[in-house]
């Protein structure tokens, strides 16, 4: 008797984990996906505001701040992408339909942030102002090129 409890529950353990996979993985509900890419990005906006802030001199430069910041966007820049799976095309989105039809497109950007978000963290750790003001000017780039062929202006 006490082992069938201990089995229920261990199954239950073991569905519950599989249903957190499969969300993780793109298969949850389509507007939660859009959610979760959205306050990615809102996390993203978050770090990336104080290291362009500091490196056109409207903050102090901060070398330890500018190395928490640039190691969490280098973290957060790996996220969004699994929030772009199928059925995540429509809704309370900003995202273009060119997301799906220019995937590896898009993918490319996705991947030149993560590249160029741990670039940023290395030069944070320098201490060089003058090398974090040129990767912020690049990382920045990578944004506005990424959002202006797959972002709508409006709702
Ligand atoms: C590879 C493409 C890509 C890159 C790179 C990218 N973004 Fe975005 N971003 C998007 C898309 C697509 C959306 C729209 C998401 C939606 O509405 O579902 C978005 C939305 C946003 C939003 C709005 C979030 C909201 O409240 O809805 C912010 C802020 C943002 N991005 C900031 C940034 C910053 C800062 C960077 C660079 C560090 C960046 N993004 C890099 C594609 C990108």
């Amino acid at each position: 008797m006490k082992h069938k409890v201990i089995a229920g529950v261990v199954a239950l353990l073991i569905g519950g984990l599989t249903a957190q996979t499969f969300a993780a993985e793109g298969g949850g509900k389509p507007e939660d996906a859009i959610k979760y890419r959205q306050a990615v990005f809102t996390a993203v906006r978050w770090h990336f505001g104080p290291l362009a802030a500091m490196a056109k001199g409207t903050m102090p430069y901060n070398k330890e701040e500018a190395i928490r910041h640039a190691d969490l966007l280098a973290a957060l820049a790996k996220m969004p992408e699994e929030g772009f799976g199928p059925g995540t095309d429509k809704g309370d989105t900003k995202a273009k339909a060119e997301i799906w039809q220019n995937q590896e497109k898009f993918k490319n950007g996705m991947m030149q942030m993560e590249k160029e978000t741990a670039k940023l963290a290395e030069v944070a750790r320098s201490g060089d102002l003058n090398a974090l003001k040129a990767q912020v000017g690049v990382t920045g780039k990578n944004c506005s090129s990424c959002h202006d062929d797959f972002k709508t202006k409006q709702k």
